[in-house]
């Protein structure tokens, strides 16, 4: 067995809730638009839902960016080259990692997600796969400062963003993250980062409001982990999902709308809702090919090569962490 046991960099309190969830869900509650950040969708029903959604007819990123991985696997490869550490951001069950791990031959794998149980699984079974890669799990969020494993210090690193998670975030936090990134990565490292581009809204719309009602039940979870981890009184069945799309800032925007007014507790805190208010729980930004290369040149990226002939449209692009020039 090549897993090294995982380091965990997660503040829990006594009752073993993440400290930040019960902060960002007061705050996010507390403001006129109401809002909960989108990392806290991952608890285990939620990353199990998030994986049922990857699997959905309407929900192309996952199949576009694999079937990039596939065809381009040796372009990648000898742009990449071998010997690597790869860190995964947000590994979560790491399906399209053995699809990279394959191409590149790297010395060593770091996997970083915060949900600990999802980490641990998907260690063990990309362990069976390559019994002599070395694999070292990192229990983190990933959009925070990580220490990485001592043990990979001296090799070359290839960090790994697949999944447009990047598209999570709006633009300065987005840029916070790949600069953090190119700091704990450093100079000369590669980044291969899956981007979803803009297209057709109704493509977009129904990949986020599938006909079965998968991803509404991914947002609705967030629901139910407030009332499970922080004593929640949250009427759920009273709550409904929307997934709109945003033209100003080329995301679609999922909301919790509240069916009737609304009072609840969490924590033993009050929050009223009106009817029709809701609760702002995901941004998922697309980039057009030049809106992308900016974003990674303002995080510190220089992108050396673009992957993105998948249809619906979505790109992987490998980025190196190059000296700033000060030529203007
Ligand atoms: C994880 N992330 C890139 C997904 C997305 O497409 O924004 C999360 C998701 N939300 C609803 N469906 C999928």
């Amino acid at each position: 067995m090549s897993v090294v046991r995982h380091l965990r960099q997660v503040d829990a309190d006594a009752a073993g809730v993440d400290i930040a969830f019960r902060a960002d869900v007061h705050a996010g509650l507390s403001q006129a638009q109401k809002a909960v950040p989108a990392r806290w969708f991952y608890d285990t029903t939620g990353s199990a839902l998030f994986e049922d959604i990857t699997a959905l007819p309407e929900y192309y990123p996952t199949r576009s960016e694999t079937d990039l991985l596939k065809r381009h696997a040796g372009a990648m490869a000898a742009a990449i080259g071998a010997g690597r550490a790869v860190v995964e951001l947000g590994s979560g069950s790491s399906t399209k990692t053995p699809l990279l791990l394959d191409a590149i031959q790297p010395a060593a794998y770091v996997p970083v997600d915060i949900s600990g149980d999802f980490l641990r699984d998907s260690a063990d079974a990309l362990a069976a796969r390559f019994p002599g890669l070395a694999i070292y799990p990192v229990e983190a969020d990933f959009t925070q400062r990580v220490a990485l494993p001592r043990e990979i210090c001296p090799l070359p690193k290839l960090g790994f963003f697949p999944g447009s998670t990047i598209g999570n975030m709006v633009a300065r936090t987005a840029v916070d993250l790949l600069r953090n990134w190119r700091e704990a990565l450093g100079d000369g490292s590669l980044l291969l980062i899956g981007i979803d581009r803009t297209k057709d809204i109704a493509v977009l719309e129904r990949a986020y409001d599938d006909p079965a009602g998968v991803t509404a039940a991914f947002n609705l979870n967030l629901l139910a982990r407030i009332n499970r981890e922080l004593g929640g009184t949250i009427p759920i069945d009273n709550f409904e999902h929307r997934a709109i799309w945003d033209d100003v800032h080329a995301r679609i925007e999922m909301h919790l709308l509240a069916a009737c007014d609304l009072d609840f507790t969490v924590d033993g805190r009050s929050y009223h809702m009106a009817k029709g208010e809701t609760i702002h729980s995901e941004n998922s930004h697309k980039y057009g090919p030049r809106d992308a290369n900016l974003l990674l040149r303002a995080g510190g990226w220089t992108p050396l090569a673009t992957w993105d002939d998948a249809d619906p449209a979505f790109a992987l692009i490998l980025a190196q962490a190059t000296e700033f020039r000060s030529a203007p």
